[in-house]
């Protein structure tokens, strides 16, 4: 058996409920489940995190400032001198700021800001408040923003508020169509052709998640199954939780059954480490990118895919659109060498596929070992 690799960030959805029931939410079909996991099987998961060498602890849901035992399992892992991030609709902060009083500096805050139609606005009033508040604060605060056709109009009212503030922006730019997100339109290749070449230009503090091919590589990569796993509010382990939200088979074992060590070394990781381009289908599998991209999120593949290797969407419908000639030329002029190189690769026969694993490449791109 090969030797397990660094458990270094695990996620808790700490519940599957929500105060919001937003237009894209991916989670959506998973709040019917009302569960939510308690103090000592939270403090027991991370005990046994810290033995395959976890060193952060993102806290996620559903909403997790609904969850009774989160204040609680935030002061646990400060006292296990864990980092903590905690991923929030930004609207119950002050729960928070209460229970962890000066401590609440520590935490790396994940703040969804979306403007002011996507959740609401008075939802957005009270979120730029308590943002400002955690700025005042002196905290670490990201704002997650995700692009759809409701909020697509207001990216210069989103982004100048975190310019403003100075605070990292991380950009998706576009919802995955499950959930709530299975009936909102997805934007046609354009458009967000479009916003990628407005926020290059004018906000360069906003992080914008992407392929290679289009972000010219060197994103941190997301390193589902080598060195994260997700615990879902039912105890249920898995490598990825927004495919998981969707397709509850799609877990690699239940804490409450079984070890933590267990379940990292079973078949579902170790499927996903050995992994090497040729498993991939469709465009990734050919891709000159494949080794710094790996196929970027896999959960946007397997939801317009139906799989795990799927191509993934943006690169298919840029393909696509360069081919069918449907693409404003004008919007991939600053990546035309790059994009012409790789049609060229895709179109070669003689291609080779890259053999290497991809828990080595992971590993080598995180520096972890
Ligand atoms: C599922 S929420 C959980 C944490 C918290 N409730 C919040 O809204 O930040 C985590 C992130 O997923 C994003 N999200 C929800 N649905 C999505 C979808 N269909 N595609 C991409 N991201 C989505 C949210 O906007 C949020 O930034
Ligand atoms: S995106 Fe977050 S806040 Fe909105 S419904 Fe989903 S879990 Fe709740
Ligand atoms: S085709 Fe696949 S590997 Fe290549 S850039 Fe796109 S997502 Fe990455």
């Amino acid at each position: 058996m090969s030797v397990l690799p660094i458990l270094k960030d695990l996620h808790v959805r700490i519940t599957s409920k929500c105060n919001l029931n937003c237009p894209h939410c991916y989670a959506a079909d998973w709040f019917k489940e009302e569960e939510q996991l308690d103090f000592s099987c939270i403090s027991d998961a991370i005990k046994q995190a810290i033995e395959l060498g976890c060193q952060k602890v993102t806290f996620t849901g559903g909403e997790p400032l609904v969850a009774k035992s989160i204040a609680e399992s935030i002061k646990f892992c400060f006292a296990n001198n864990l980092r903590v991030e905690v991923e929030t609709n930004g609207i119950l902060i002050n729960v928070l700021v209460d229970e962890l009083k000066s401590d609440i500096r520590k935490v790396e805050f994940g703040i969804s800001y979306d403007g002011e139609n996507m959740r609401g606005n008075k939802v957005a009033e009270i979120v730029r408040k308590n943002i400002e508040k955690l700025w005042q604060l002196g905290c670490d605060i990201k704002i997650q923003t995700v692009i759809t056709t409701i909020n697509a109009h207001e990216i210069d009212h989103i982004f100048s508020f975190s310019q403003k503030l100075n605070i990292r922006n991380r950009v998706f730019l576009a919802h995955s169509p499950n959930g709530n997100g299975k009936t909102l339109p997805l934007r046609k290749i354009n458009e967000w052709l479009k916003t990628v070449n407005d926020i290059k230009s004018r906000y360069p503090h906003i992080i914008v998640e992407l392929p290679d091919l289009f972000s010219g590589g060197g994103q941190k990569k997301c390193g589902w199954g080598v060195h994260r796993c997700e615990m879902m509010s039912n105890g249920d382990i898995t490598s990825c939780a927004p495919i998981t939200f969707n397709h509850r088979d799609f877990v690699a074992g239940n804490i409450k059954k079984s070890s933590l060590q267990k379940i990292w070394a079973s078949e579902h990781f170790e499927k996903i480490r050995n992994l090497s381009q040729k498993d991939f289908r469709g465009l990734c599998s050919k891709c000159m990118f494949w080794q710094t991209c790996l196929g970027a999120c896999r959960s946007i593949s397997y939801s317009t895919g139906g799989d795990l290797l799927s191509p993934h969407p943006f690169c298919s419908a840029l393909l696509d659109g360069i081919k069918n000639k449907t693409i404003d030329v004008q919007l991939v002029q600053h990546v035309k060498d790059t994009i012409e190189n790789w049609i060229k690769h895709l179109d070669d026969p003689n291609f080779e596929y890259n053999s290497e694993k991809y828990e080595n490449i992971v590993k080598s791109q995180h520096k972890i070992l």
